[in-house]
């Protein structure tokens, strides 16, 4: 099979590739970077918000994936209805969607369409831990609403369900919420990572304003910070709740938090 991603460069499309190219599927990877690069894909250069760049992308292409974003900011996309225009026309059966944020036109053009959609909803990925790099280095934590759980899953598994749907049959129409095995609250994760890491790792809770002053100065725009503060201190059910998605779908249990960790580790030193 060819297959599209789009969103190829990012953190869930890198691992779609690395996944599907190992199971041995042609894959054309989407990006707006001509520079840009990612092993083991056919690199095409195309832009979601500008429908007709894609054209060339879509080209003998029987699955594709798709973001619902466009830019860092994590704008919706407004081109959903050309761009399940252009999907059809080219011949595509199946289409996967990353979710996330609030509904966009792709879900809906897509929904409203005759491909054999699934959506794929993630909770918080585990590479978020990310952001604590430099935090882990200088051996503090700084958070707000510690006692938030939140049943955060690994990268690879948000990817392992979305290629089940991109090359199996039986999965049109579905909307698959993709969780790890266990909700963690905040000190849960810390005590992970500071087992993995081989280091002790002080946590100290922020208010909500301390909070919203930390993620400013760190240049994040305010519409995410309201988001964060939303999240983290009203976590909806979906966020915190367990599902088996992963293992019905792929065959083998979820990857947990310490295995997250273990392999990250490196990185925090
Ligand atoms: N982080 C979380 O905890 C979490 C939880 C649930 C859901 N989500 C959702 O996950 C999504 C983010 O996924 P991610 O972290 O994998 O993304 P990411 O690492 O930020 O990567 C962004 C990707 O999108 C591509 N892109 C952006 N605008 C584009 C456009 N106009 N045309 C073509 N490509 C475009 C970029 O490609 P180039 O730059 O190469 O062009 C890049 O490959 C969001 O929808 C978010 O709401 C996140």
């Amino acid at each position: 099979m060819r297959i599209l991603i789009t969103g190829s460069t990012g953190t869930i499309g890198r691992q779609i590739v690395a996944q599907l190219v190992e199971q041995g599927h042609a894959v054309r990877a989407l990006t707006r970077n001509p520079e840009a690069s990612v092993p083991g894909a056919e690199m095409v250069v195309g832009d979601l918000s500008r429908p007709d760049t894609l054209i060339p992308a879509l080209d003998g292409v029987e699955a594709v994936h798709l973001i619902n974003f466009d830019g860092g900011g994590l704008q919706g996309l407004d081109t959903g209805p050309a761009l399940v225009e252009l999907v059809r026309a080219a011949g595509v059966r199946r289409v996967t969607v990353l979710r996330g944020g609030d509904e966009t036109s792709i879900e809906k053009a897509v929904q409203d369409s005759d491909l054999a959609w699934t959506f794929v909803q993630p909770v918080e990925f585990m590479s978020n831990t990310f952001a604590w790099v430099a935090a882990v280095r200088e051996g503090t934590i700084r958070e707000p609403f510690l006692s938030r759980r939140s049943a955060m899953v690994h990268e690879a598994d948000i990817a392992a369900v979305a290629v089940v749907a991109l090359t199996q049959d039986g999965h049109g129409g579905k909307t698959y919420t993709v969780t790890g095995p266990e909700a963690l609250t905040v000190p849960e994760k810390v005590a992970i990572l500071s087992q993995a890491v081989g280091r002790d790792i002080a946590l100290v809770e922020l208010t909500e304003a301390q909070a919203r002053e930390k993620w400013a100065a760190e240049g994040l725009p305010a519409h995410v910070i309201d988001f964060l503060v939303w999240v983290y201190g009203n976590t909806p059910e979906i966020g915190y709740t367990v599902v088996s998605t992963v293992e019905d779908l792929t065959g083998r249990p979820a990857r947990s938090f310490a295995d997250w960790c273990a392999e990250h580790a490196p990185a925090f030193q």
